[in-house]
């Protein structure tokens, strides 16, 4: 091929390129009444893409909107535009908890491993595909950035594909790439993705990362799920060696380790180098290291999450967390009672893959009490209406702030003493008076 036609090759998608860019709000003119606009997650979501969508609320009906979480206000989840728009979420964030619980959100439990497979079998049907990737290489090929999750199957089987390209998306690695060919629409814009500032830990959040930390042998491989304890964990590890990293999300506290070298991805058996990852939200330091990083793997949730390729990850330690656990080891983490609260995520996924692995840990690790100690989380019974996420037998070890309680292998009687050990010692007489009300006790 001469130096011309290769330039003609490499020039020809830039023309195709420039035909598909539209404005904002020409490109939300797409959606039509009784669509089901799928929305890019976490930090990916298109902020001005839905900002045109919600423009158009007046002249819009019924259009339903699906996503897992997502970062940004939600204004389509406001009262105001109940007869336009109605959210189903995949899981809840912030952002839409208050509509789903007044019932004018839906809500619908999935394991994050299957929700491509709900896309591609058209169990969950798309129309319109809205998302954000990264300005195209030099090929045609932009980035999904900072969230792969589930978005090729959304993407795949949308009738309309419509990209914000945003020159601040990350430019992330991995199966994370998409020709513009299979844009319908592109949008361009030049604006700072939301972030995600981690608190600094308190007291008792440092200690459950002590206890964690204790179970964490060095070779392992992490996957930290969501919430305010895998923070304190992570800054707890600065003494481990080799550790990997194979988790559906990460945030900040995962750069320090690299740069300690403790994070070094040698010992793992899948994917062995790299951190395995379908999403990042924190700071703009991390969307920073993330860019163009060979170090991270970012792949698809339906790959990241099966627990069949977590389980050959050797000495693979899964830590999720917990806002209620009865005294037989029931998880309930995506309500309160019949609050719903946020999703089932990648828990499940990954609790049964690392119980699996050679030398696998499945941890769940929370607080001992909630709403400044007034609750004990750590129950007789889950409250009415909470949905068990994580199944009794599938728990291995529950870690809080008094210590670890080991269940695998324990009768219900056994598992009761050990969790009521590590409850907070100001609920452990009540506990042990309601357990005395249940047949097996
Ligand atoms: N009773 C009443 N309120 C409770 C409670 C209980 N038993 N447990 C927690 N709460 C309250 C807390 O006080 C807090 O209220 P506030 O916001 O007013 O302070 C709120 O509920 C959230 O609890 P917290 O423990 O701080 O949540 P978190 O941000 O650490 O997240 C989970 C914990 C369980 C919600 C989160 O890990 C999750 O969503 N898990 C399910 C999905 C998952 O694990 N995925 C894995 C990979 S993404």
């Amino acid at each position: 091929m001469s130096a011309d036609e290769i330039t003609l090759v490499s020039t020809r998608w830039q023309e195709r390129y420039s035909r598909k860019i539209v404005s904002a709000s020409d490109a939300a003119l797409k959606i039509t009444s009784g669509d089901s606009v799928y929305i890019h997650s976490n930090a990916a979501a298109p902020a001005s893409l839905i900002e045109a969508m919600i423009d158009r609320a007046p002249e819009l009906r019924d259009v339903t909107i699906l996503h897992l979480l997502t970062m940004g206000t939600a204004e389509y989840a406001r009262k105001e535009f109940a007869q336009s728009f109605r959210v189903h979420a995949l899981f809840i964030g912030e952002n839409v908890r208050q509509s789903v619980n007044e019932g004018r959100a839906d809500y619908m439990p999935v394991f994050l491993s299957e929700i491509p497979a709900l896309f591609e079998r058209e169990i969950v049907p798309i129309d319109v595909c809205m998302i954000q990737v990264s300005p195209p290489d030099a090929h045609g090929y932009c980035s999904y950035g900072v969230s792969v999750d589930c978005t090729i199957a959304a993407r795949r089987k949308a009738r309309i594909v419509i990209a914000e390209v945003n020159k601040q998306m990350p430019r992330t690695l991995g199966r994370a790439f998409v020709h513009i060919d299979k844009f319908d629409y592109v949008v361009e814009c030049d604006r700072a993705l939301p972030e995600l500032l981690a608190a600094h830990p308190t007291e008792v959040e440092q200690t459950i990362g002590r206890n964690v930390a204790s179970l964490i042998e060095d070779g392992a491989t992490l996957q930290l799920g969501i919430g305010s304890i895998p923070n304190a964990i992570l800054l707890q590890l600065g003494d481990k060696r080799n550790l990997g990293i194979h988790s559906e999300m990460l945030s900040d506290g995962v750069i320090d380790l690299i740069e300690k070298g403790v994070v070094t991805n040698d010992a793992k058996t899948v994917l062995p180098g790299k951190i395995a990852v379908t999403f990042v939200i924190g700071s703009r330091r991390l969307y920073e290291f993330v860019n163009d990083n060979p170090l991270f793997e970012f792949q698809t949730s339906d790959y990241i999450n099966d627990p069949f390729v977590i389980s050959q990850n050797y000495k693979m330690t899964a830590i999720n967390s917990a806002l209620q656990i009865d005294v037989t080891g029931q998880v309930a983490a995506d309500s309160i009672g019949d609050y719903l609260y946020s999703g089932v995520g990648g828990q499940v996924d990954f609790i049964r893959g690392a119980a699996r692995a050679k030398d696998g840990k499945a941890i769940i690790a929370l607080p001992s009490t909630a709403k400044n100690g007034t609750i004990s989380r750590i129950v007789a019974n889950l409250a009415l209406g909470s949905g068990v996420v994580t199944s009794r037998a599938d728990v291995h070890y529950v870690v809080t702030e008094y210590g670890i309680a080991q269940l695998y292998g324990k009768t219900l009687k056994e598992r009761m003493q050990a969790l009521i050990s590590i409850a907070h010692p100001d609920f452990r007489d009540k506990l042990e008076a309601d357990c005395e009300k249940l047949h097996w006790h």
